[in-house]
């Protein structure tokens, strides 16, 4: 019988890298629901509901807030298409490759770019990006990505936020990795358009980009002098499929769309508050464990993201052959780095379903025995002992 006629059976992965991240079993139970029409009755309940739950997470009141049908990037399509027209200015704060790829949708949308670049692993720089404002009469947008997924930094979103609305720019902001596991209060900051992944955070498979559009971004799409260069992603189209008129645009992911409801009841039966207590706790411990390791941290301290830690790859170790000894092993998930880090960091991911101390003592007590055995000297049980005080509020 051809290889490809078995049955598959996936290996039970602990996914801690940088995304997807293990999924809750409520939403795999919930996508295994029978299908329904994307324009049956019942279905529309349950759109209904995503939406409400939506606002609950992205902390808004803004009507348009819809899942768009694909993952993280097509997130980033929308947000941008929705609101540039040819000829705009988009001022792109960048630190990482997410921003770099903000950048570069941006430009195929015909606007202006401008890029104001700060190293990775520091946070993008606030004064940076008000020179670069003052240089444009106008700027249509500025665009950040609060959590830098590529380096581990949580970047200074209300700063950000201040300077765009000073200069009556539309501030965009990326929340795929911090969506539903470190603050994200779109109202407050003034975020007017925002968008988020399912395969983060959510605990929930990738395909799906929740996003949400303030009232000025809303005015901004409703008057604009072109039509919007993406069909799929056309947000005055889709706003009349998940609004009033239910009229048909495509045909929804059904089953992924019952799983995103799952998914963010268990978010809210869990609160908000707790969920982001929980991540930035964990992420502490497993900070604490890997600097018992003698390991060097990569993100700025005081900017670090807590449900993606980086760290460097120490001098005479081999990127690939430790991850490969974590999966093979360990059966367990890390991130490599991506562009000018790439064999340089590690990320570890403790997001949504991960993030709890079983899994920092699981990667710290791997990650200690794998290192030791490639001729890097450790003090046995100290980065276990260092994450536990952590968890136990000792530090
Ligand atoms: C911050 C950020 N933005 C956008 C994306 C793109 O998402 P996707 O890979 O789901 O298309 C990612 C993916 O990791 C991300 O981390």
């Amino acid at each position: 019988m051809p290889k490809y006629m078995e049955e598959f059976n996936s290996p039970a992965r602990l996914l801690m890298g940088a995304g997807p991240s293990n999924v809750n079993p409520r939403v795999l139970r919930a996508m295994s629901t029978p299908l329904l029409g994307h324009l049956d009755p019942d279905f529309i309940g349950v759109m209904d509901d995503v939406k409400e739950m939506l606002r609950l997470v992205f902390q808004t009141t803004n009507n348009l807030t819809i899942p768009i049908s694909g993952t993280g990037t097509a997130g980033m399509e929308a947000a941008l298409v929705n609101v540039l027209e040819p000829g705009d200015t988009l001022v792109a704060a960048v630190n990482g490759y997410f921003g770099v790829r903000l950048a570069d949708i941006g430009a195929r949308c015909g606007v202006k770019v401008a890029q104001v670049d700060t190293p990775w692993g520091e946070p993008v720089d606030p004064a940076a990006l008000e020179a670069e404002m003052r240089k444009h009469p106008r700027v249509k947008a500025v665009c950040l990505v609060h959590a830098e997924t590529s380096t581990g930094v949580l970047n200074p979103v209300e700063a950000v936020a201040e300077i765009a609305h000073r200069h009556d720019a539309l501030f965009i902001l990326d929340t795929v990795t911090s969506l539903g596991g470190v603050e994200v209060a779109v109202d407050k900051w003034g975020v007017d358009v925002c968008y988020g992944g399912t395969q983060k955070c959510l605990g929930c498979p990738p395909g799906l980009a929740p996003i949400t559009l303030g009232p000025k971004a809303e005015y901004v799409l409703r008057h604009r002098k072109t039509p919007v260069q993406s069909w799929y992603f056309d947000l005055s189209l889709l706003s009349s499929y998940w609004g009033e008129n239910r009229a048909y645009h495509h045909t929804a992911p059904i089953s992924m769309i019952f799983g995103l409801r799952e998914g963010l009841r268990v978010v809210l039966e869990e609160g908000l508050e707790h969920r982001y207590q929980r991540h930035a706790c964990n992420a502490a411990a497993l900070r604490a464990g890997l600097e018992a390791l003698g390991l060097e941290l990569f993100a700025k301290d005081g900017y670090r993201l807590p449900c993606l830690t980086s760290v460097r790859v120490p001098n005479g170790i081999t990127d690939g052959k430790v991850r490969t000894a974590l999966l093979r092993r360990y059966n367990t998930e890390i991130g490599g780095g991506l562009g000018p880090v790439a064999g340089k960091i590690w990320r570890i991911g403790l997001m949504g379903e991960n993030s709890y101390p079983t899994n920092v003592f699981h990667l710290l007590s791997a990650l200690e025995t794998i290192l030791q055995e490639e001729g890097y000297e450790v003090a046995q049980g100290r980065s276990l002992a260092a994450a536990q005080k952590v968890l136990a509020g000792e530090t």
